[in-house]
């Protein structure tokens, strides 16, 4: 079994063979960069070079780029989802194009690699008439030829999202399925943003062994797209070769290539193993944890041994590259990942300090690539150390202010985890965890009280910090302003594209995203993402007055006001209302404590980034400012 450092370096000799220059990975603090925390793929440091600006060391580019994706923290757990990893990149800049691309690196995948051509599947861009873009028809033939080549059956389908499989090896996906730009969809992207159709290839991790069956997906059809995890993508061909204009699209002035595949992923294909946790890039670091856990890596404790091993890996990645836990920016994650790395040590029964000795560890596993993290040992060994003691005192003292706050009580409330989380730090989790131990009951819909009373919190702290500063501050709370108004319109959006089953179940503000839970039973389309996209900017565009009033309650729900679910109201409610006329004309009202923009038209504009499930019949959504 090749080795992961050997399959990175196998894959750069080969473009090497192929007339690339082979250039180091950037850090992954961008530099020159201020619009993003992070590299998240291998696209940004290029950036330049696609547009047209002279490569110092030519047009045919490869490497292998650390990336970090700090919204996949929560998604982390699955087989396959982690925060940090390698994205092995060839570029041509206005050089080579598909003809020479997918034929290479079919070559490497199944002649170099040895992948077995049986269990690759391909899809191609399937065009969208709202662009007037075409099917990438050159594509289709292309992988017909290549699997053709191998004795491989080369069937064209489409519409595999409804109807599966059809025994097809190349699927065409209308829309934005097939579409890569650093923005996402066409319609997200900003104008002078270059972007393209691509072409993704997926292993089949076969279907006998049940993924699908077991998935939350199983009443819909399997499809390489589903995300289920029986078919793991292991490249993506952008054919970067357009730019958004005011107009739509117009060519650029190169026709470029940005292949991504995501290391990881092409090692667990070839392990033949759906468990990405399972090579030899994280088996160190899992094999410490079982050690000082005592406890097993399969079984029951999966998803606490996948959490610590993405999260210290990540940790140890970017305190390389210099970012040390803190309460901002790039720190903030940092301080993230070791805390909660530090909560999943907890759940396998780890009770004292074990995160420091994983710098080592990781330092070893990367020592050949990116030896500066090996020299940097000591000094982020420290850095875990000092975070991790800080943290497990904040706990200690949450523990010991639990055990006094709950003397007399038989409950568990919302309240008090609150207190607990604002005034020592302590998470709910623990409290509920203490809770259950000490056999105090536990408010029901604990989890969803809590996020209430945390969002009302943060929205009276923003208030008074936007009256007491300039700012930084109040610039932070303008934009968590844009967001709560924006929620409402999210809500409105949904309602009215869905239906009125839609219900509130939860949300979130950050200075990044807003995320929103309701109550509807299946995955949103992508039409469905956009209709809801378009008619929150529609609604922004038009620049809809928002007022409030304050009402008698009963008043308010037969003036069709909104509450939030699971929310205790006073006699006297406020109540927020969007649109022309609150009596008559509006599109939105809720009883909601505020503060909102006056107009919509100072959100801006917004794209839903993310969508998936909460829990049974609940729906996520991620929403943010563009
Ligand atoms: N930039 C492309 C991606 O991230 C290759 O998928």
């Amino acid at each position: 079994m090749i080795s992961s450092n050997d399959l990175r370096q196998r894959y750069l000799d080969f473009f090497a063979k192929r007339g690339h220059a082979i250039v180091p990975s950037s850090s992954l603090v961008p530099e020159n960069d201020p619009t993003t925390l992070f590299t998240g793929s291998g696209m940004q440091p290029m950036l330049p070079y696609l547009l047209g600006a002279d490569h110092p060391k030519g047009t045919r580019i490869a490497d292998s780029q650390k990336s970090f994706r700090s919204q996949d923290i929560e998604e982390v757990g699955d087989n396959r989802h982690t925060t940090f990893f390698e994205m092995l990149g060839n570029w041509s800049l206005g050089d080579y194009f598909k003809k020479e691309q997918l034929p290479w690196i079919f070559e490497f995948l199944v002649d170099d690699l040895g992948l077995d051509p049986q269990k690759l599947y391909v899809t191609v861009y399937g065009g969208d008439q709202q662009y007037d873009l075409p099917q990438d028809d050159e594509a289709i033939e292309l992988w017909q030829q290549l699997f053709a080549s191998k004795g491989v059956d080369n069937k064209v389908v489409s519409g595999a999202r409804e109807k599966g499989l059809q025994d097809g090896r190349i699927f065409s996906y209308e829309g934005a399925a097939n579409w890569w730009s650093r923005a996402g969809d066409p319609s997200n992207m900003p104008v002078g943003e270059p972007g393209g159709p691509d072409s993704e290839m997926f292993y089949d991790y076969g279907e006998e062994r049940g993924l699908h069956e077991s998935s939350e997906w199983k009443d819909q059809p399997c499809h390489v797209n589903c995300d289920c995890g029986r078919f793991g993508e292991v490249g993506n061909s952008v054919f970067m070769q357009y730019l958004k204009t005011e107009k739509g699209f117009e060519p650029l002035p190169q026709q470029n290539i940005d292949f991504g595949g995501g290391l990881e992923r092409i090692a667990s294909a070839l392990a033949d193993d759906p468990d990405m946790f399972k090579i030899d890039l994280f088996t160190p670091i899992i094999e410490y944890v079982e050690k000082v856990s005592g406890k097993q890596y399969e079984g029951e404790h999966l998803i606490s041994f996948r959490v610590i091993a993405d999260h210290m890996r990540a940790a140890v990645m970017l305190m390389a590259d210099g970012v040390l836990p803190d309460n901002k920016d790039q720190g903030y994650f940092v301080r993230r990942l070791l805390r909660r790395s530090v909560r999943y040590g907890k759940q396998l029964g780890i009770n004292k300090p074990f995160l420091a000795p994983l710098a080592e560890i990781v330092g070893e596993i990367y020592a050949e690539p990116y030896p500066a993290v090996k020299q940097q040992v000591e000094s982020i060994t420290q850095a875990i150390q000092a975070e991790e003691d800080k943290f497990l005192r904040t706990l200690e003292r949450g523990l010991q202010e639990f055990a006094r706050q709950t003397a007399d009580e038989s409950q568990l409330t919302a309240q008090l985890a609150f207190t607990l989380y604002e005034t020592y730090g302590f998470p709910l989790e623990l409290s509920i965890e203490e809770a259950e131990q000490q056999g105090l009951k536990i408010e029901e819909n604990i989890d969803q009280a809590f996020a209430t009373i945390k969002d009302q919190h943060a929205a009276q702290s923003r208030e008074g910090a936007a009256g007491k500063f300039k700012g930084g501050l109040a610039d932070h709370s303008e934009t968590a302003v844009q967001y709560h108004t924006a929620t409402h319109l999210l809500h409105a959006a949904l309602r009215k594209i869905l239906g009125d089953h839609v219900e509130q179940k939860g949300s979130n503000i950050t200075g990044e995203r807003l995320r929103f839970d309701f109550a509807h039973p299946q995955a949103l389309t992508d039409e469905e993402k956009k209709q809801v996209e378009q008619q929150i900017n529609d609604w922004i565009a038009a620049d809809l007055p928002v007022t409030n009033q304050t009402m008698e309650k009963e008043a308010a729900f037969a003036a069709g006001a909104l509450a939030f679910f699971g929310e205790k109201y006073p006699d006297q409610v406020s109540v927020y209302t969007i649109g022309s006329d609150p009596a008559n004309d509006w599109i939105s009202k809720e009883l909601c404590g505020g503060p909102h923009v006056e107009h919509t038209g100072e959100i801006g504009a917004v794209e839903i980034f993310k969508e998936k499930s909460a829990s049974a019949g609940v729906r996520r959504v991620y929403l943010r400012l563009k």
